[in-house]
């Protein structure tokens, strides 16, 4: 890094997400990491297994362990992961309670020891607890900001290469909305090394992966049987936060804070944003049309209701 300052990373959560979060952080030498988590042994046990593979894939930067939030001080970044995941059956919003406790207090940490962070949340119901994060935390909106769309865009990205049998690198999508199934996946904003995908395949194939793309998340739910995808979510907020710290401005759909934006006022949804060292540091507006705008502001009714859900149980 130009600057050489040394970065730190509080991972809080260390199931599955958080650590393989911890992880790519680490191979990717964007910092040293603090895995933080209540469940005591548990963050110190990954963090000294992740410490111990560093020789062999070839990084240095630390790992340590804590069920103690006084070790984040002074984090420059935090990616949120803790909360509970999706068993078979239950929908995001179903966890909203327990996970908005949780957030809660979580807020409250990192409020107190790393006031200046830029704060990526997982955690679902995702835009509900990123928009309750940004409420308790009360940092700027462009500091609080919630990893969705650069996930559910992955998938996409994903299915669209296995049909055509092509290089996922080549692939690129855009995810609008929540990060629920009434999300808004945007095939015309969708190509193959800047071939449209509507050039490439019929139309019953792309609805097909809108709809899966949609669905992604909860097959695989059902496939798991015990838990939540854990690879991509953590992948995908790794991305943002390498965009963050080496103030890279790359275009990723993300959750943040609206504010007239595609009509939508003050709430969290996906939408392409440039991320930089301050954050989200610019959304965009596209161009869509206006089916795709209803289902933008029917997906935004899912995320209202879901504040509503807080407000009503005295969480927000
Ligand atoms: C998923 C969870 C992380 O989409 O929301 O897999």
């Amino acid at each position: 890094m130009s600057t050489g300052k040394k970065f730190k990373i509080a991972s809080i959560g260390a199931g599955n997400v958080g650590a393989s979060a911890a992880q790519y952080c680490l191979e990717l030498e964007l910092g040293d990491v603090v895995l933080t988590d209540i469940l005591e042994g548990f963050p110190q046990g990954k963090a000294l297994d992740l410490t111990e593979a560093g020789p062999i894939r070839g990084y240095s930067s630390q790992c340590t362990g804590t069920n103690d939030y006084a070790d984040i001080e002074g984090a420059d970044l935090c990616i949120v992961s803790a909360g509970l995941p999706r068993k078979p059956g239950m929908t995001r919003l179903d966890l909203l309670e327990k996970n908005g406790q949780i957030m809660t207090s979580i807020c409250e940490n990192i409020k107190k020891y790393a006031p200046e962070s830029t704060v990526i949340v997982i955690t679902n119901p995702l835009d509900v607890m990123v928009y309750l994060a940004y409420k308790k935390l009360e940092f700027p909106a462009n500091r609080v900001i919630g990893m969705a769309g650069c996930l559910d865009s992955s998938r996409m990205r994903s299915f669209v290469a296995m049909e055509l049998g092509v290089s996922m690198k080549n692939v690129d999508t855009m995810v609008l909305g929540s990060h629920g199934d009434d999300m808004v996946p945007l095939p015309h904003y969708t190509t193959v090394s800047g071939i449209p995908i509507t050039k490439l395949m019929p139309q019953d194939r792309i609805d097909a992966i809108v709809e899966r793309t949609r669905k992604g998340g909860g097959e695989i739910v059902q496939l798991l049987k015990t838990g939540s995808a854990f690879y991509a979510p953590a992948a995908s907020a790794v991305r943002m936060a390498q965009s963050v710290i080496r103030d890279e401005k790359q275009v990723l759909p993300c959750a943040a804070h609206l504010t007239g934006q595609y009509g939508l006022n003050d709430i969290y949804m996906g939408v392409p944003c440039v991320l930089g060292k301050d954050g989200v540091e610019k959304i965009i507006e596209l161009d869509i049309t206006d089916a795709e705008r209803a289902a933008l502001h029917k997906s935004a009714e899912e995320v209202k209701s879901g504040i509503a859900g807080l407000q009503e149980v005295g969480i927000l």
